[in-house]
């Protein structure tokens, strides 16, 4: 017998497992498209002149195997020692169930953000609970869904409080036990606001000087107040008063919302989520209920549907960046989705009676290490603490550091003469026994009697976590249970495509996912020495490095935790430059009106002043309208915002000559990077005239979306800019920090590393080139059913494209929603709605996705087109039709059927699965009725019969 030799390459990532469409399919998209090649069709698509010249080179792409062979060698250079550091950071335990089931299940890990209700009411719930877990742990009315960390939730608490306060004060009070990274994030938000932040001893604070002020409980050095009397002196003359709470320590301590606080922040890690060499973890906010509408970041609240029942949405939008833009109360957009929900489910997982016992647990163990402290004669501070002691050492700190570490164990240094020691759940007698012996006491940690240095005035009385989703049966297989049936209300991406414009929904390959839950990368502490992170460092460097190359930036900072904190980084690097010339009095920021809403929101927050400039009518900016602009900013010019290629969906020609008009009035170009998947290895935004990019790792590099984060938003600066990266108090001491970790959400930067080195450069230019396929296929496909509004001059248009459905509005009484909800029934999840034009889908298919799913896609729209024209021509009811009543549900299908349509035309239209029919648990939802009646915590049990029955 011969062999039929075969050419396929079964441990190729870039070509046959990243990248939908096979060889063959390509072929026929191309076709489709009417060019003779794909690089026929880049050439159309991206005007030469700014095409990069180089191509990309890595070096050889690694398989699988090979990726996770190294990254094994990488992780085994970090060293997983003890961490008793503290200071916002802990050990905790991720219930194996939470772990399997949410943090490595992609039905969980790659949802999007829960715009689209219908299709996200199982992560809704579970963000409910968290809002709901997060209210009663603070003791105030309500909670959001969530933020990026602690310090920069402590930022924004600062900000909020200054829209709110009634004081005339310009200062800001900060207790000097915050942890060293809020204060430092508090000043970089404070600075460009013009407020002055003092720091102090909430002792000795003079309340009538401040606008608000800010605690830490408990303290950074273990200290544990009672903040009552300072916010009440705070509250006399019209100020607010904010504490930053450990949410553990709160299900035995008494709760903020008990000491009269105003607003409540923290970090939720230590509600089993690993510390991840800094994150990702999700940071809560809890405020007074009148306060809501100032609230930034997501807000989940319960509405009803079409049909009454009981159903989830986000609520109050108005108040984010999509629509009030420099006037947004905030620029948070991706928050810390996934990782909130595993909090939510620890405390789910565990209950009151669980997460009090894990307290006492702690705070006896640390009680047990200061006795025997204390014994040896050492001075233990404070007297009344929860799981964080002090101990004065004098001159023998670094003796007994240095031997904690070679017990494997890492303290902290708390001035010359103190080391700081915090404890955790995952601390045990062992290491206990291991603490002592560093500090020359060997004995056994055998006596358990139960001793407590919580003064009865600062314990907890009331009650939390009252309701019935904290008090079901905790047997694994409920829990399991509860979860997947969150998840199968859902529409992932493990399910179909999810074409959404600026979003870049794109394959989180299994392999790419799997290096983050070791130990070596999970179970690191962010302030960790440097001799024990070596493999992190490699990491880093070699990413960044990478990353710089595909830009064409000079140096990059991997610290923003999403793309706008990035942009906020960059333009703190551009205003920090111009004062370090002399020119810190130039403050205006040229955006285009299409610009993404955290755009000026961001130049907002860095003390700019937003000029936004028009659109021409192709949709490119108005270059005219552009250099009036700069011209009539002249001095005071700082920079330019642009997003390339733009969210209009093309490459436009006019990029250079934007740039250069903003350099010769002197101003800096930020070039938003969210749309770098059409550009990897074809243009380098460092060589069209960018100054700062940040870039989307959770869109172009793999990251998953996580149902609205995590994310990881790093900025690639010009080598001029590099000295005004943000700082960090815990590495360099510059000033600037964006995130309480130096390199924010270091454990997922292992993602879009292993996806860079299983790509290769030409592997992920190859995937840029499929992106822009896929786009012009899907164009190409509805053309003549639907107007494509931007095309590039090549009559192309970039990796993804605009619909125009405001006809259908005239024609036939259809709303661009209207489309969105029926793309349900055909099991989809809708494109971006209404952004950047409103009444317009913006499809972003990515490069991978398959053939087969961008038919699909395609023949759900123009099914849907037909059924307009349906309506059109008066075949059909204009308000009792299928896209009016979408989406369908099961009870639909059952329930009387009085409709002018069949239930086979209603529930399975062309494209849906016959089979696999995606059945989302609710109707329509009434956006309307839930901000009206705003609930945002778990309704009462019986709502939740109502809705069954
Ligand atoms: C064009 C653009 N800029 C900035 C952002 C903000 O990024 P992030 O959500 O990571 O904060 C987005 C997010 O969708 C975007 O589409």
């Amino acid at each position: 017998m011969t062999f039929t030799p075969t050419d396929y390459k079964p441990y190729d990532f870039a070509n046959r497992r990243h990248i939908g469409p096979s060889p063959s399919e390509m072929e026929e998209m191309l076709k489709v498209v009417g060019v003779e090649s794909l690089d026929q069709l880049i050439d159309e698509t991206i005007p030469a002149a700014i095409r990069q010249k180089e191509p990309l080179d890595f070096g050889k792409p690694k398989s699988e195997r090979e990726l996770l062979w190294h990254m094994r060698q990488v992780a085994k250079k970090n060293q997983v020692f003890t961490s008793m550091i503290g200071q916002g950071f802990y050990g905790t335990v991720t219930p194996s169930v939470i772990q399997r089931n949410i943090l490595e299940n992609p039905a969980w890990y790659t949802a999007y953000t829960p715009y689209q209700p219908e299709i996200s009411q199982g992560r809704l719930e579970a963000l409910l609970n968290y809002q709901t877990m997060v209210a009663d742990l603070t003791g105030l009315e309500i909670a959001n869904a969530s933020l990026l960390d602690e310090a920069s939730a402590a930022a924004e608490a600062m900000t909020m409080a200054r829209r709110l306060s009634k004081s005339k004060a310009n200062a800001f009070f900060v207790d000097e036990n915050c942890h060293p990274q809020n204060i430092a994030v508090i000043e970089t938000h404070a600075e460009p606001l013009g407020i002055e932040i003092e720091v102090g001893d909430p002792e000795a604070m003079d309340a009538s000087r401040y606008f608000g002020a800010i605690f830490q409980y408990p303290g950074t050095y273990g200290h544990i107040r009672d903040f009552t009397a300072q916010i009440a002196a705070l509250h006399e003359v019209g100020a607010l008063g904010i504490v930053i709470a450990d949410p553990l320590a709160l299900t035995i301590l008494k709760e903020p919302g008990a000491m009269g606080a105003d607003i409540a922040v923290g970090s939720t890690q230590r509600f089993g989520v690993p510390m991840g060499y800094g994150g990702p973890h999700a940071a809560y906010m809890a405020c007074r209920d009148s306060m809501k509408r100032a609230m930034p970041g997501r807000l989940v609240g319960v509405s009803v549907d079409s049909h009454g029942h009981r159903a989830l949405r986000l609520a109050l939008q108005a108040r984010e960046q999509h629509i009030r833009r420099e006037k947004a109360t905030s620029n948070v957009c991706t928050a810390q989705a996934l990782l909130a929900v595993m909090a939510s489910f620890y405390a789910v997982f565990h209950g009151p009676e669980g997460l009090k016992a894990i307290a006492q647990r702690i705070h006896r163990k640390t009680v047990r290490v200061a006795r025997a402290l204390e014994q040896a004669g050492f001075t233990v501070e404070p007297e009344a603490f929860f799981d964080t002691i002090t101990v004065e050492v004098g001159p023998l700190q670094g003796v007994i550091f240095d031997e904690a570490a070679r017990q494997r164990i890492n303290l902290r240094k708390v001035g010359r003469t103190k080391l700081g020691i915090s404890l955790d759940e995952t601390t045990r007698p062992a290491t206990i026994e291991r603490l002592w012996s560093a500090f020359g006491i060997h004995r056994r940690d055998d006596d358990f009697t139960p001793e407590y240095r919580i003064p009865d005035a600062l314990q907890r009385t009331s009650e939390y976590l009252t309701h019935p989703v904290f008090h079901m049966n905790r047997a694994e297989t409920e829990m399991m249970r509860y979860m997947r049936r969150l998840a199968d209300r859902d529409l992932a991406l493990d399910r179909a495509m999810i074409p959404l414009g600026s979003c870049t929904m794109k394959l989180n390959a299994a392999t790419e996912m799997m290096p983050l839950s070791w130990p070596e990368f999970s179970q690191i502490h962010p302030f960790a020495p440097a001799d024990q992170v070596a493999g992190y460092t490699e990491l880093i460097e070699d990413l960044a490095e990478k990353l710089c190359q595909i830009t064409g930036y000079d140096a990059m900072s991997m610290q923003p935790n999403s793309g706008a904190t990035g942009e906020y980084a960059g333009l703190l690097t551009i205003r920090a430059w111009h004062r370090s010339r002399g020119e810190g009095h130039r403050n205006i920021c040229l955006i285009p009106v299409s610009a993404h809403g955290t755009n000026p929101a961001s130049a907002q927050m860095a003390g700019m002043k937003v000029v936004a400039v028009k659109s021409a009518p192709n949709g490119d900016i108005d270059v005219e309208d552009f250099r009036r602009k700069a011209e009539e900013a002249g001095d005071n010019l700082a920079a330019c915002m642009i997003t390339y290629p733009s969210t209009h969906g093309v490459f436009e020609e006019t990029v250079r000559e934007i740039c250069d008009i903003t350099h010769e009035f002197g101003g800096q170009v930020y070039i938003d990077g969210a749309n770098l998947n059409a550009m990897v290895g074809l243009v380098k935004p460092g060589e069209i005239g960018g100054d700062v990019s940040h870039l989307n790792l959770h869109k172009t590099f793999a990251i998953p979306h996580g149902g609205g984060g995590p994310g990881m938003g790093p900025i690639g600066v010009k080598a001029h800019l590099a000295p005004f990266l943000p700082g960090h108090p815990m590495t360099d001491g510059r000033p600037g920090a964006v995130a309480a970790a130096p390199f924010g959400s270091a454990s997922i930067l292992t993602i879009s590393w292993a996806y860079i080195l299983m790509m290769g450069g030409a592997g992920l230019t190859q995937a840029s080139k499929v992106a822009i396929l896929s786009a012009n296929y899907i164009a190409k496909r509805l053309e003549g059913a639907y107007d494509v509004l931007f095309k590039g001059k090549g009559g192309r248009v970039a990796h993804e494209c605009i619909l125009d459905t405001r006809p259908f509005a005239d024609s036939a009484h259809v709303t661009v929603e209207d489309i969105a909800k029926r793309l349900i029934d055909n099991g989809f999840h809708a494109p971006t709605m209404s952004w950047p034009v409103q009444g317009t889908l913006m499809i972003e298919p990515t490069e991978s996705e398959t053939k087969g799913e961008l038919d699909r896609f395609c023949t759900a729209m123009l099914a849907i087109r037909e059924e307009i024209r349906a309506i059109e021509e008066g075949r059909m009811d204009a308000e009792n039709n299928p896209l009016k009543n979408a989406p369908h549900t099961v009870e639909d299908l059952v329930g009387e059927w009085n409709r002018p349509y069949t239930r086979e035309q209603g529930c399975f239209p062309p494209g849906a699965f016959r089979i696999d029919k995606y059945w989302p648990p609710v109707n329509r939802v009434d956006n309307v009725y839930g901000d009206r009646h705003l609930v945002c915590t778990c309704p009462p049990m019986e709502a939740y019969s109502e809705a069954a029955e």
